[in-house]
Formats: C-alpha cells, structure tokens, sequence
C-alpha cells in the first residue's frame, strides 16, 4: 500500500515538473510566433497589422516575464535563480513595445522616416533581450 503511494507521488511530482517545461516552451514558442508577426508588420510596412501583432506580443510577454515567481516555477531547479533575468527582459521589452506605439499613434509628432527608424531599431532591441536571456540559461552548453 504504502509502496504505490509513494509511486503515485513520484509520478505526481514528476509529471507535475514536466508540465512546467510544457508551459515554458509552449509559450516560448507563441511568443516567438508573435515576434514573427512583428517582424511580417515591418518587413511588409503595414502600420495596421503591426499594431494589433504589438498588442498582443505585448501583452504575453508581460504575462510570461512579467511574473519573477510564476517565471521561476518554469525554470529546471538548477536554473531558477535566473528568474531575476526575466523581469529585466520583460522591462526591456516593454520599453521598447512602448517606443513602437508611440511611433504609430505619433506621439511626439516626428515625420514618418523617423517613427519608422525608431519603432524599427526598438524591434531590434526586443529581440535582443530574448538572445540575451538565452545565452544566460544556455551558458552551459
Ligand atoms: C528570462 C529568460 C527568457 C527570455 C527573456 C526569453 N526566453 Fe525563450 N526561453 C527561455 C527558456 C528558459 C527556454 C527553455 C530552455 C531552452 O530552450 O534553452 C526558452 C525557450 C525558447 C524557445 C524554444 C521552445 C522549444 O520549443 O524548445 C523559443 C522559440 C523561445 N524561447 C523564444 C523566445 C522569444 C521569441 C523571446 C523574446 C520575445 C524569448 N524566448 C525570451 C527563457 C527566456
């Protein structure tokens, strides 16, 4: 008896870890699929569609990076001390999100060559924080 309670605990613990992994990869890999969007808005020069990708990609990197202790639950054991890294990034990304809605809805009143340059670096800079994060928990391979 007690021997398949402990089995059924192993198996709750393990299971319960992996779907951690699940949730990190599939929400890494909606994410990723979001900044592709972003990238189409650019490489295409669609202000409209753009917006709508930047709005969500926005939101779900908030939700995933934003939270340092749901972001750390993710996170193998051995590596959850990097959850610090995850409220940097997701502060970048909101920056720079920030900084391309500003350019569409023409905050500042700059002409369209300089919203475009600006909004275009800031993508740049988003993607940079994902590199950035990855080289910090790839760093042992
Ligand atoms: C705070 C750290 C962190 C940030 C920021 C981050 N990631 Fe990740 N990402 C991870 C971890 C941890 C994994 C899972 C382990 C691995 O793949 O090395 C991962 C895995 C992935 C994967 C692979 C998923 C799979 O199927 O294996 C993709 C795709 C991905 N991230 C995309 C992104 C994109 C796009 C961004 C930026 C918008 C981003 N990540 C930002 C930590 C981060």
């Amino acid at each position: 008896m007690r021997k398949i309670f402990y089995m059924g605990l192993l198996a709750f613990l393990f299971l319960s870890s992996s779907s951690f992994a699940y949730d990190l990869k599939s929400n890494m890999q909606q994410l990723n699929n979001e900044l592709r969007d972003i990238q189409l808005g650019f490489i295409m020069s669609n202000k409209e569609s753009l917006k709508g990708s930047v709005d969500k990609f926005a939101e779900h990197a908030q939700e995933l990076l934003g939270n340092k202790k749901k972001f750390a639950q993710m996170l193998p054991k051995d590596k959850q001390y990097k959850a610090n890294e995850a409220v940097m990034s997701a502060q970048i990304i909101s920056h720079n999100v920030q900084i391309i809605l500003d350019a569409i809805s023409n905050k500042y009143n700059q002409s369209g060559k300089i919203r475009r340059e600006e909004s275009q670096r800031a993508y740049t800079y988003i993607e940079h924080a994902c590199f950035r994060c990855h080289n910090i928990v790839r760093d042992n391979y």
